[in-house]
Parts: structure tokens; C-alpha cells; sequence
């Protein structure tokens, strides 16, 4: 990693005056960050795991059944990782795709899966007029839907290119209350953005109504009118000593890329402090909580 902290973008501008960020505001802050720090999601999310011990790309991988699913594409696909596990997963007779906004994350991607036939893409979410209408059976999205806005072309797009009986899935933000520790972790985190810009938090990354499971229900409520949509909390946990945790938790958080880096050091040193306090046998835990949408049309 170059230099992960610090990040400044016309998104980190507009906070600083008040102002509201504009979609290519949103873009360029995102763009900034996973141009330093490419890979940095999967790091965290392949160790958090649910009760019976599987990450969030396995819980969307099981979405997918080959009995019924021969075309598949992730939306914000990064580094690649669901495409993979879906790769090594499934028969050679899947197709799988991927587009992502970020160069950075589509070379890691192009990189790990170089010996497959996987197609990637350099596009946003909001614009795939490249791909047919009604052409895909599943359509995954991993930790990326909350960070997009606008987020209703997007669900629209996802509508157009469902087959019939097709199936979106994705793993968004859960309620922060649900998971024990969390808000203090957030907190932490958020304290110190916050002395850089008093914004962060009030104004976030995304459309809002995505962060919430009510809010996100009756925007797709609108808009897959007949189809069966179930959002489903889940809290993911990961386990190590209490300086790793706070490394690998901190990676989660948008708002620890814009720290200087003598605050983001602060900040990890706060978070050790945290999970030393909470101790189990040597180990701390950090418990994430998400919510897995599932939309099946008729
Ligand atoms: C938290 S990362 C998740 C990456 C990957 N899905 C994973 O979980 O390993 C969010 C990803 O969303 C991508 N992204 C954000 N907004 C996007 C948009 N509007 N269209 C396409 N990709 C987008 C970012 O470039 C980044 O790769």
C-alpha cells in the first residue's frame, strides 16, 4: 500500500464547506481511495464469518444454484475474490462478469483471475447499457450498494438485465445497534474523522435510504413491484489479538482513509485499547453487522 491515509478528494471539499457532494464528488473520493488502496475490503471481510463459520462472499456465492444459473455478473466487483470463489465454485458452463468504477481494484482483479475466462469491466453501476436487456440470472453485489448514488438507476439497471425468475443479491450495511461493540467502534473512528471534517458522519458516502433495512425495503418496494424481497440481518465476526483487530477493523471504515497519519495511528492505538479491554482468552472480537438483500423476480 502507497500511502493509505489522507485521502483528499472533491468529496472530502464539499464536507469541509458544508456543502453537499454531487455523484462525480462521490466518485472521485471513492476513486482516491481504493486507488491507494486497493484490496483493502477483502482483507477484512474473508475473516468475519456468521454462526456457521461462512464470510459474506460465501453467503452470496450460496444465492447462486447451478440447476437454474448459467449467467452471473457482480456489480462493484473489486478485487475480484466473489468471482473467484463463484469460479472455483461452479462448472466451466458459468458465465461470470464483473464491472467495477475502480482501476486499481479491476488490476488485482485481472490479476487473480488472469487463467479464467471471467469478463471485467471499467464501468459504473449506474451506466451498463453494454450488457442486453434481460441477460443475467444472478447479479451479486458485495459491500458496494450502500457507496452508490444515484442508487435507483442502479436498481433499475439491475431490473433490466434480470432474466425472468432472475435473482439480485447483496450484502449491505446492517443495523450498527445489533451488533455488540460496533457503535463504540464506530464512534472511535468517526471522533477523529470528525476533527477534520465536523461533516463526516452527518453527510455519508451513498444514498442513505440504502443504510437502513426499512428504507432500503420501500426503495425496491418501487421498483421490483411483483418480486419477493427479503432482507435478512446477519452479524459477522472475526476473532485475533486485539492490535490486528484494530488494523483489520479500522480497514473497514471509509472514514479512517481521510486520517492523517499520525491521527490514523491515534485512532488504531484507541481501537487496541478497545478490544484489550474485552479480552476472551487471549483473543478480542469485532462483530459486524449486515443485512443480505435478496430479490427474486417472478
Ligand atoms: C467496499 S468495496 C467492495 C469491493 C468488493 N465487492 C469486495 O467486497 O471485495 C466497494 C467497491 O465498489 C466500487 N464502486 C463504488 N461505487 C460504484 C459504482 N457506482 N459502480 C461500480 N462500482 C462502484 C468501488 O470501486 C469498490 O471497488
Amino acid at each position: 500500500m502507497n500511502q493509505p491515509m489522507n485521502v483528499v478528494s472533491s468529496w472530502t471539499h464539499q464536507i469541509e464547506n458544508g456543502q453537499q457532494p454531487s455523484s462525480s464528488d462521490l466518485q472521485d473520493h471513492l476513486t482516491a481511495v481504493h486507488d491507494r488502496n486497493a484490496g483493502f475490503t477483502e482483507a477484512v471481510a474473508w475473516n468475519c464469518r456468521d454462526v456457521s463459520g461462512k464470510n459474506s462472499y460465501e453467503l452470496l456465492a450460496d444465492i447462486v444454484d447451478q440447476k437454474y444459473h448459467s449467467n452471473v455478473l457482480e456489480l462493484a466487483c473489486g478485487s475480484g475474490v466473489l468471482l473467484d470463489l463463484c469460479n472455483q465454485r461452479f462448472d466451466s458452463r458459468m458465465v461470470l462478469s464483473g464491472i467495477d468504477i475502480s482501476g486499481a481494484e479491476l488490476k488485482l482483479a485481472r490479476k487473480r483471475l488472469s487463467r479464467t475466462a471471467i469478463k471485467l469491466h471499467q464501468s459504473a453501476a449506474q451506466d451498463l447499457d453494454f450488457i442486453t436487456e434481460s441477460s443475467v440470472d444472478v447479479i451479486l453485489c458485495h459491500w458496494a450498494l450502500t457507496l452508490m448514488d444515484p442508487v435507483v438507476p442502479v436498481l433499475a439497471t439491475v431490473k433490466r438485465l434480470l432474466k425472468k425468475c432472475g435473482v439480485f443479491a447483496a450484502i449491505i450495511d446492517g443495523d450498527a445497534g445489533s451488533a455488540p461493540g460496533y457503535p463504540e467502534i464506530n464512534d472511535i473512528i468517526y471522533q477523529y474523522a470528525q476533527r477534520m471534517y465536523p461533516d463526516y458522519g452527518v453527510i455519508e458516502l451513498g444514498d442513505p435510504r440504502v443504510r437502513t433495512a426499512e428504507g432500503l425495503k420501500k426503495l425496491v418496494g418501487k421498483i421490483f413491484i411483483d418480486s419477493d424481497v427479503s432482507i435478512k440481518p446477519v452479524i459477522l465476526s472475526y476473532n485475533a489479538a486485539p492490535k490486528t483487530l484494530a488494523k483489520e477493523s479500522a480497514g473497514f471504515f471509509y472514514a479512517s482513509f481521510v486520517l492523517s497519519e499520525t491521527e490514523h495511528r491515534q485512532m488504531l492505538g484507541d481501537l487496541e485499547t478497545h478490544f484489550a479491554a474485552r479480552m476472551l482468552n487471549g483473543n478480542s472480537y469485532f462483530y459486524m453487522p449486515v443485512n443480505l438483500l435478496v430479490i427474486r423476480q417472478p
